[in-house]
């Protein structure tokens, strides 16, 4: 029963829409009629400037580590439940209930039951992420590239419900991203300005 209330509060809480929310609440804007017309962190960073990412990136990640972190506040045995219930707030975050299932795509969510469950991967997932960002201002390619790698890395730890995941959330991303990957392929994707450009 409590293992279902988890999955239950977990897509709840992956479902605030927090860069929707930060566009009306802020800017009286709708984000998904600016930019690419994602929710997450990097249309709002796009749109609305740095700070307003920064902020969504940090709910949207914490979204993901809450979501996990519940098994653990209900006591639910079985570290695998993190992992599983993580996975109930990632669904969130990208069907929201509160944006007529619509939503993100998946990274930074993602990137947050990481955080919970394996921290070292985390800041190594994070940090290969930022290089890619500075290296080329595209975010899509970043997360692109970012997934399939993380995933390599966690076969070395043996742990089922762990791959399990990593192939299940880079699927994931890559469906979310297929737009993305159609504009990278005509060289036409957007790009976030960080003074390092390279047009692709
Ligand atoms: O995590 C989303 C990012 O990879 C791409 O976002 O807004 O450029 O489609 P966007």
């Amino acid at each position: 029963m409590k293992i279902v209330l988890c999955f239950i509060l977990a897509y709840l809480i992956g479902s605030f829409p927090s860069g929707y929310l930060i566009g009306e609440i802020f800017f009286q804007q709708d984000i998904r009629h600016l930019g690419s017309g994602n929710v997450g962190t990097t249309n709002t960073f796009r749109a609305f400037g740095i700070l307003p990412g920064i902020v969504v990136l940090g709910l949207d990640i914490f979204k993901g580590t809450l979501g996990a972190s519940l098994p653990v506040f209900f006591h639910v045995p079985g570290k695998q439940w993190m992992i599983l219930v993580g996975l109930a707030a990632v669904l969130g975050h990208c069907f929201s209930i509160f944006l007529h299932f619509k939503g993100g795509k998946a990274v930074a969510t993602a990137s947050g039951i990481l955080l919970a469950y394996n921290p070292p991967l985390f800041v190594f997932a994070f940090s290969m992420f930022i290089l890619i960002i500075l290296l080329t201002s595209t975010v899509s390619l970043a997360s692109l590239i970012s997934l399939p790698v993380l995933t390599l890395a966690v076969i070395p730890t043996h742990d089922p419900y762990f791959l399990f995941a990593a192939i299940l959330v880079t699927i994931v991303v890559y469906v979310r991203h297929l737009p993305n990957i159609r504009r990278l392929c005509h060289h036409k994707e957007n790009i976030v300005h960080f003074g390092l450009v390279y047009y692709l």
